[in-house]
């Protein structure tokens, strides 16, 4: 299983992007985890796919766009030209879910599904052969710096337990209100690729980053 860091750009400085991507790019998070918000799914707006083009343009990272919109089924070819890798609907924002992933999929890319906190877990038993990752929402989506919801620990335990009964080597992936003083109970409680926005963006992001990283190569 790999152990992966994805900052979430939502935190970070957009003045200066680009220079804080490389920030935590040289110092090991491989991934770089993009909120798009659309005013509708979560009361927030936030950047789109011009944006991510962009990025994409200036960096090796794998590009992990969370989509916190309504019927993302509409957007997934927008978001393959833009260069995202990995493409994470909501469960909640789709009307037929099973088509979405399948557009994912369809157009080469990692398909990723998330739930809210208020969603159970029970919801996703179906569609995990159908999922590259899964995202358990550890805070209420739409705004950076929440607390973690402790009950989010049970359903990272859950889901895995679920994976390993299909046999799947399933990506999951927290977000939400992750910091250096708690990401040990959730890669403890099974999950293994970590979003963080505040802990790395907030302060120094490259001092930040190699924290999470020496704790993410200890697992
Ligand atoms: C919330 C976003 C998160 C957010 C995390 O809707 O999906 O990715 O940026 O931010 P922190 O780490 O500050 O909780
Ligand atoms: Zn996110």
């Amino acid at each position: 299983m790999d152990y992966i860091l994805a900052p979430s750009i939502l935190a970070a400085d957009f003045a200066v992007l680009g220079e804080e991507m490389r920030r935590t790019a040289d110092n090991g998070a491989r991934y770089l985890h993009f909120d798009v918000m659309d005013g509708m799914f979560v009361p927030s707006i936030s950047f789109g796919m011009p944006v991510l083009k962009s990025i994409h343009e200036v960096t090796e990272q794998v590009m992990d766009a969370h989509l916190m919109v309504q019927e993302p089924v509409r957007y997934v070819e927008d978001f393959r030209d833009a260069g995202a890798d990995i493409v994470t609907v909501h469960l909640e924002a789709c009307e037929d879910v099973g088509a979405t992933l399948k557009k994912i999929k369809e157009c080469g890319m990692k398909a990723g599904l998330s739930i809210c906190p208020e969603t159970g877990v029970c919801a996703v038993e179906e569609y995990i052969p159908d999922i590259d990752m899964l995202l358990v929402m550890s805070v209420h989506p739409g705004f950076g710096g929440q607390k973690f919801i402790p009950e989010s620990l049970t359903k990272i335990r859950d889901i895995r337990n679920m994976a390993v009964a299909q046999g799947r080597e399933l990506d999951i992936q927290v977000d939400g209100g992750i910091y250096l003083s708690n990401v040990r109970e959730v890669l403890d409680a099974g999950a293994n690729i970590i979003v963080a926005g505040s802990a790395i963006f907030k302060g120094d992001p490259e001092k930040n980053t190699r924290e999470f990283m020496e704790i993410l190569k200890s697992y």
